[in-house]
């Protein structure tokens, strides 16, 4: 194995976002690009010499090639191992669960989660560090800062590897082991939930299921979960094979883009539950029977009810959500008197509170649940926590959404997404929002009366670190709330998000569509940041 040394010119814009780096696959096409961004994560981390690195990705377009690149930069970077899902495959909750499991040093995951893949859409690239989870700002930055000055990468001479086959090979200082990208992952399901009893609940009839895989990684591993050993009909799973493009869809779990499985879900014939997860399985869209699930209500049935869970059964040590997702979550907490934290946007935030003991669970309202078991979000996870629930409460997924809110009040919740925003016009939304936060307070609108305007800023209890600037808030006396705030994982112009909630404790309004109830806030969300006004849009690109 020869090393090679390649001269290389710094690209100015690899800045990771929200999630990791996400550009256009012509971006990552560019001489070097790739690389470039490889060499400034390995040259950012400690000693990486020996060292285990998990890799694998959503099969996207370009996800092999990249595959390839990395291999050879891994191995002349010293790395000791490279633990790979065959065909370059692994959802990023089951990269989480390999990293942890093997004790890898990190993981490098391709993926541009629920963003469409092909030659001219989205890739993406993340590193996750030693407990699983997505690297730290702290790491970021650093990543970002080493891109601008990098002169040279490492690379070697070696063959392209088989990544089919499965099995580990030596090749010079490095092993290299393809493995299936599966059975680790349903070997933890089974730790968590009760198969047995799920299986039981599927042949007898009693629970009806469709998963859409949305063409996506999450195929295989519903494939083997649900149909292989839980016994659903294969027909349970559509969408099922992973496709470089996603069939031309965009890989994400929501009512708008999981058509098909909506379209049943609300009608005569829909099965008892509905799910679907996105481009990289951390995502899950959660339905019933005529009913849809806000992932923000969905954080808080699990809560409420994490105690039916084998895992969980003796209670939750606490539970966070992201910001802008709704307070339900709040309400079971204090009910169950557990912490509740509150953090910025980005599951990375969320690895300090569970490793340190302090979340059990976990969420964000961009279809985002989790627990302590990865350090990512996990749609899979989210669904057999679901079946579970409704497989020990024998109640349809109406039945237990609606005795939630009976018990806690529902906390009527939407979020108006306005996408490829010229990016001068949503920086001076967001610079004009910030002008008037300290006019807002004791302002009255209707009946909404401002209690607070700031814009969030997070210090995180376990290492100190602060993150500033991530969301405007303008909270309400009776606990509504607007929030503002610029999307990190975009690829073209800004998107601007617009969260909106109100709390409805009378079990007799419970009943609502929520743009309907939430409709004068959202027309004073427009009037405080006037997105239509500037943009000349009528509407919402997407609204979930
Ligand atoms: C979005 C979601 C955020 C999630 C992230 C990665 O980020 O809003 O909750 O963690 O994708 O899946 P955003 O585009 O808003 O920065
Ligand atoms: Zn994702």
């Amino acid at each position: 194995m020869q090393i090679e040394t390649i001269t290389t010119t710094p690209y100015n814009d690899q800045n990771p976002g929200t999630s990791g780096l996400r550009k256009k696959v012509k971006v990552f096409q560019q001489p070097g690009y790739l690389e470039n961004f490889v060499q400034s994560i390995f040259d950012s981390l400690e000693d990486i010499t020996h060292k285990t690195l998990v890799l694998g990705g959503d099969g996207r377009y370009f996800n092999r090639v990249a595959i390839q690149i990395i291999i050879k930069m891994a191995a002349a970077n010293g790395f000791g191992e490279l633990i790979i899902g065959q065909g370059g495959l692994l959802s990023t909750p089951a990269a989480s669960n390999i990293i942890r499991k093997y004790q890898a040093f990190g993981g490098l995951i391709l993926s541009a989660s629920h963003n469409p893949g092909g030659p001219d859409e989205d890739f993406g690239i993340k590193y996750n560090v030693s407990n699983g989870g997505p690297a730290s700002e702290t790491y970021t930055e650093a990543f970002y800062k080493r891109s601008l000055s990098i002169t040279e990468y490492k690379t070697t001479n070696i063959q392209d590897i088989d990544l089919d086959s499965i099995g580990s090979q030596q090749i010079g200082n490095i092993k290299i082991t393809i493995i299936d990208p599966v059975s680790d992952y349903a070997e933890l399901m089974q730790s968590i939930f009760d198969f047995k009893l799920l299986k039981q609940s599927i042949s007898s009839g009693y629970i009806t299921l469709l998963f859409d895989a949305m063409s996506a990684i999450t195929g295989p591993y519903a494939k083997r979960i649900l149909v292989d050993i839980l016994g659903a009909p294969s027909e349970s799973v559509i969408n099922a094979e992973p496709l470089e493009d996603f069939g031309g869809h965009h890989p994400d779990p929501n009512l708008a883009h999981a058509h098909e499985l909506a379209e049943l879900m609300f009608s005569d014939n829909a099965p008892v539950f509905g799910a679907a997860s996105d481009g990289d399985g951390d995502r899950n869209m959660i339905t019933g029977s005529n009913i849809f699930v806000t992932p923000s209500d969905s954080l808080a049935i699990l809560a409420a009810n994490a105690h039916l869970i084998p895992a969980y059964s003796k209670g939750l040590s606490g539970v966070a959500r992201s910001m802008p997702t709704s307070q339900a979550v709040d309400r079971v907490a204090a009910k169950y008197n557990i912490p509740c934290y509150e953090t910025p946007t980005g599951w990375k935030f969320f690895g300090n509170l569970l490793d340190a003991g302090k979340i059990t669970l976990c969420g964000e309202e961009s279809f985002g649940t989790g627990s302590d078991h990865v350090r990512e979000k996990d749609g899979l996870w989210a669904v057999l926590f679901w079946l579970n629930l409704i497989a020990v409460r024998r109640q349809p997924v109406a039945d237990i959404v609606h005795d939630h809110w009976q018990k806690f009040g529902r906390d009527i919740y939407c979020r108006h997404d306005y996408e490829a925003v010229e990016t001068p016009i949503a920086n001076s939304i967001v610079e004009d929002l910030r002008k008037q936060l300290p006019t807002l307070p004791g302002q009255t609108f209707g009946e909404y009366t401002v209690k607070y305007a700031d814009e969030f800023c997070y210090e995180d209890s376990i290492d100190g670190s602060i993150s500033k600037n991530q969301g405007i808030r303008i909270g309400f006396e009776n606990g509504s709330r607007i929030v503002f705030r610029l999307s990190g994982t975009g690829t073209v112009g800004a998107t601007l998000r617009i969260y909106i909630e109100r709390f409805e404790p009378d079990a007799d309004k419970h009943n609502q569509d929520a743009q309907i109830a939430l409709a004068f806030l959202i027309d004073l969300a427009e009037q405080l940041c006037e997105v239509k006004k500037r943009t000349g849009r009528t509407e919402p690109d997407v609204i979930t």
